[in-house]
């Protein structure tokens, strides 16, 4: 495994490419398993948490093929309907396998999903929205054996909007002979690039984008080819590194209208942001000025760039305060930020920041996906050298940031971790 090793004091400019988006990618790899044939995918970003999910489907008996540019799934072979529990472990998502699982053959054993400890994470909504389809869950032992003949005519109402209840719920509606209703829906845009990629194959899925999402089951599905839309994720935390480095770049293959919430508060903040289709060009001339954030389901302020724009906000002059409404435990990194001279103080939902000149370097560990790459950041602008340990957590979800943030201007060397004992 490698640490990060960050010389600070580098300014980001140039032109990038946005990778294929995480969060969608891996609800449309659960969704191959649907068609019982070959899907073919292109702009798959290349993280830890695809190669995760791709060993899944080669257990249940996919066949995966991969080059630089494309990955070609078939999934004719599928025969096991339960999910291995080491590798359910390891992410999150893998709960949504479970959703395609029982659309194609009925019936499902997964056991409790892991993923980045950034709060409680239950998957209760999940559970209560499959049973409302008419699916018939034994959950005595620590495996969920899911059972259903058909999935009825029903209407679901979600009691939060959750992403990943919402594609669950999606996935397993595809197959059938009814008509479901997801009410109070997630209204995110990876949901919109599930749906698309769905409807590509034959589904009808109507409504994505709003709150209220209908599914017509349909008896067969096609083969499919599909591009993976942009992650706004990626595309958040380089403009989040470019304003706190005084840089200046322009991103191309994103779309704006995806992180506009980020784009406004960059511009409120201080820095310069034009858009045009599908870029993004942003300066800034360091002169940062601090403001409030408050998480909310999409279209509001995304959760997953709040660790970044809390790291941006430790450089930015006044008081800032950040309100977390989505995870209640995400706030963990902010002690390794402390560590590099940040003043922050988290209290509950709530982190009051207050602007300092300037980051020291440190030796820091990353907590979670988000939290690393905004210790990689904070590097990026300290004083001497950051040493980011546990990057394992940044591979999960981000394709070759370091090399990206290099070829910006950024200095960053992988160095591998010794066994210090
Ligand atoms: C997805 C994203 C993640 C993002 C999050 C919120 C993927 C792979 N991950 O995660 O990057 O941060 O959306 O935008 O797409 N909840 C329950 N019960 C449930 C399900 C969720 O209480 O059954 C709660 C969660 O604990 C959390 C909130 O709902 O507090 C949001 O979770 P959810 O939208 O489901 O997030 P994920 O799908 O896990």
């Amino acid at each position: 495994m490698y640490n990060y090793i960050i010389k600070g004091g580098s300014r980001l400019s140039g032109e990038l490419d946005v990778s294929g988006s995480k969060n969608a990618t891996l609800p449309i790899l659960a969704a191959t398993i649907l068609n019982g044939k070959v899907s073919k995918l292109y702009n798959v970003p290349d993280i830890s948490d695809v190669q995760t999910t791709l060993k899944i489907l080669e257990e249940l008996g996919c066949k995966i093929k991969k080059d630089k540019k494309k990955l070609v799934i078939d999934s004719r072979g599928v025969s096991k309907t339960m999910i291995p529990e080491d590798l359910m472990r390891k992410l999150r998502s893998s709960v949504i396998i479970a959703g395609a699982l029982i659309s194609r053959f009925g019936e499902v054993n997964f056991t409790y999903p892991g993923g980045c400890d950034i709060g409680s994470r239950p998957i209760d909504l999940h559970l209560k929205g499959f049973k409302k389809l008419g699916i018939k869950i034994d959950e005595n032992t620590s495996h969920m054996i899911c059972k259903c003949d058909k999935i009825i005519n029903t209407e679901i109402q979600l009691d939060f909007p959750s992403v990943g209840a919402t594609e669950n719920l999606i996935l397993a509606s595809v197959l059938g002979n009814h008509e479901v209703v997801i009410k109070n829906a997630a209204m995110e845009p990876e949901i919109i690039d599930l749906a698309c990629f769905l409807n590509r194959m034959g589904a009808k899925v109507i409504g994505a984008g709003t709150n209220i999402i209908k599914i017509k089951g349909v008896k067969t599905l096609k083969e499919v080819s599909y591009t993976v839309m942009p992650d706004r994720i990626e595309a958040g935390t380089l403009l989040l590194a470019t304003a706190m480095t005084s840089g200046d770049i322009k991103l191309n293959k994103v779309c704006p209208e995806h992180i506009s919430p980020i784009l406004h508060k960059l511009q409120e903040c201080g820095c310069r942001v034009e858009i045009d289709k599908n870029t993004i060009a942003l300066k800034s001339n360091g002169k940062l000025v601090g403001t409030e954030i408050k998480t909310m389901p999409y279209p509001g302020f995304p959760t997953d760039l709040q660790p970044l724009f809390t790291t941006f906000l430790t450089i930015c002059k006044g008081t800032s305060i950040v309100t977390e409404n989505i995870f209640e435990n995400r706030y963990k990194f902010t002690q390794e930020l402390k560590r590099m001279g940040a003043k922050i103080n988290v209290e509950g939902k709530t982190a009051i920041i207050k602007g300092v000149r300037r980051l020291h370097g440190a030796n820091v560990e990353s907590t979670d996906l988000r939290g690393g790459a905004s210790l990689m950041i904070a590097g990026m602008v300290a004083r001497g050298t950051t040493k980011v340990r546990k990057v394992e957590y940044i591979l999960r979800g981000y394709d070759n940031l370091d090399k990206k943030l290099n070829y910006l201007g950024a200095n960053i060397l992988r160095e591998e971790e010794r066994n210090e004992n």
